[in-house]
């Protein structure tokens, strides 16, 4: 796919009420988006399925909703007042600004095509004999990029690791890397950026309080971590899940829902036995490749990416990437997060927050597994997977949405043929009837080829019409949206034919526990 795909999709996304930019009438707000009639269903059925597949399947996963406000020195002691930043550079031509470390991993991206063009050459030359692993390690190109890309990774690794902003700097300048807008490799200093967005709370009178808007809702389930485990009486293992807004004062914002300032999270934090976290580490990468993999849009779209800089509290961390339009690119980050958050938020509240485990007979402050993933990129990638345009037999172009039938927003759309002789009316029984088990779309307007590609156009699995026929035997034609087939069935039927497809519990049967 390509950068091309993408703007259709950003097209289609505002075109059909999926997403549209924030304030538009006010020529908008940067890296701020709305979702319209159709986005919000696809999101909540992302959010339902999240968050049935953590407190349903697990008896030991319980939920909250914890406020966005939290007293500010929760962020003293998480690390983000004085850690939580970005190292930023400008070109002085562009006066654009740029992630240094963005620029270099996109440059390491390149290399990497380079390589994976090479290869792909070489594979459709030599056809089936073809051995790429020895190709791999004898073919001195692919041999002379390889070293070049390891010799800067590990410059780079080891400069996030000091955060040694000047040696970053250095990596851009020895690699060449020219800004994309003005060509030129005039660049300033690097300099760290905090993220937080900060307000005040209170009369200035009175001495306001700053306040930040949260960048993760992590801290929210840390600090209540002894409320729920108490009133919960949850024995470690166990665990918390939270889905809400985050903001971030992301300054290269761009990739449309990709990289947002105001976004949503869906975290779970994992407690377990210091010493038992990296198997559990291990457990929950597989439970949530699976629950990626489960929607069926191929295991080659997803990997994981292990992460070069360890934040100071973790110590082993990974992301789920995603193939979007633009490239392989993070949607769910799985961490090992050590006793960290917990520990200090003990030092700096004052207030113990252990476990007594009654096993073991002893009190010990868990350990932290934390799974997090952004509901507006796995929006972004169960749109980017589902999006298609077919041609068709006849010549015609038709667009299409391969969504999965529990995540589609609308699961039927019922179309009378003609908007008289009773048949509206017919149609609306239909919905009445159904409209109990999932969501139904009327549509009376234009050609029933037309309703079709508009049904299509936003992932609506089924279609029924409802004709002259109708009237006399009860029955409908049904259309699937993905083989475009069509076969008459008794109305009576149909919520045992649509149900099942499309209910969350099959999806979510799919993955077990
Ligand atoms: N509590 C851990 C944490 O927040 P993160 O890797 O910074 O980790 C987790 O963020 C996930 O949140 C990311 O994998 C991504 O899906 C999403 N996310 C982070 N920043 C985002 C942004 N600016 N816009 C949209 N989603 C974002």
């Amino acid at each position: 796919m390509s950068e091309d795909v993408f703007k259709k999709i950003v097209s289609h996304c505002k075109e059909y009420g999926f997403v549209f930019q924030s304030s538009e009438i006010y020529d908008g707000l940067s890296a701020v988006y709305d979702y319209g009639q159709m986005g919000v269903e696809l999101k909540n059925n992302i959010k339902k399925y999240w968050w049935d597949s953590m407190v349903l399947l697990n008896e030991n996963v319980v939920g909250i909703d914890s406020a966005i406000f939290m007293h500010p020195t929760i962020w003293k002691a998480s690390g983000h007042v004085d850690a939580f930043n970005d190292p930023l550079i400008d070109n002085k031509d562009s006066k654009k600004r740029y992630r240094a470390d963005v620029l270099i991993e996109d440059y390491l991206a390149k290399i990497d095509d380079k390589i994976n063009k090479e290869v792909e050459k070489a594979a459709k030359r030599f056809g089936e004999s073809f051995d790429e692993a020895m190709y791999r390690q004898t073919n001195p190109r692919v041999l002379e990029n390889q070293k070049k890309r390891d010799e800067v990774h590990a410059r780079f690794a080891k400069a996030l690791n000091d955060t040694n902003l000047e040696e970053l700097r250095q990596i851009i300048l020895d690699c060449e890397i020219a800004d994309p807008i003005s060509g030129t490799r005039n660049w300033t200093e690097v300099r760290q950026f905090n993220l937080m967005f900060a307000t005040e709370m209170g009369s200035t009178a009175d001495g306001a309080m700053k306040v930040y808007l949260r960048p993760e809702t992590a801290q929210g389930i840390f600090v209540n971590f002894l409320n729920v485990q108490k009133t919960g009486r949850m024995k470690i293992p166990f665990g918390i899940a939270q889905i809400g807004k985050a903001f971030r004062n992301e300054i290269v914002a761009r990739q449309f829902i990709f990289r947002m300032r105001e976004f949503e999270q869906m975290e779970m934090q994992f407690f377990v036995r210091p010493g038992e976290e990296l198997d559990w580490f291990a457990k929950w990468k597989e439970v949530r490749m699976k629950w990626h993999q489960a929607l069926g849009f191929g295991s080659q779209k997803y990997r994981f990416h292990d992460h070069d800089k360890l934040a100071h509290y973790a110590n082993a961390a990974t992301d789920i990437e995603f193939e979007m339009p633009f490239g392989f690119k993070e949607v769910e980050g799985i961490h090992s997060r050590t006793d960290f958050d917990l520990s200090s938020h003990e030092k700096y509240s004052g207030k113990k927050l252990q476990y007594f485990d009654p096993e073991l007979n002893k009190s010990y402050t868990p350990y932290v597994i934390e799974t997090s993933i952004g509901v507006d990129r796995m929006f972004l990638s169960v749109l980017s997977a589902a999006y298609a345009e077919e041609v068709l037999e006849d010549g015609e172009t038709r667009v299409v949405l391969r969504l999965p039938s529990a995540l589609a927003p609308i699961k039927l759309g019922v179309l009378p043929l003609v908007k008289k002789d009773g048949l509206p009316e017919k149609a609306r029984e239909i919905i009445d009837a159904l409209k109990f088990d999932f969501k139904c779309q009327y549509d009376e307007k234009d050609s029933i080829g037309k309703r079709y590609r508009r049904q299509d156009a936003i992932g609506t699995p089924y279609c029924v019409t409802v004709d002259h026929q109708s009237l006399e035997d009860n029955t409908v034609t049904i259309r699937y949206r993905d083989s475009m087939e069509q076969e008459r069935v008794a109305i009576d039927k149909l919520s045992d034919i649509i149900s099942d497809k499309v209910s969350m519990k099959n999806l979510l049967k799919t993955i077990g526990s």
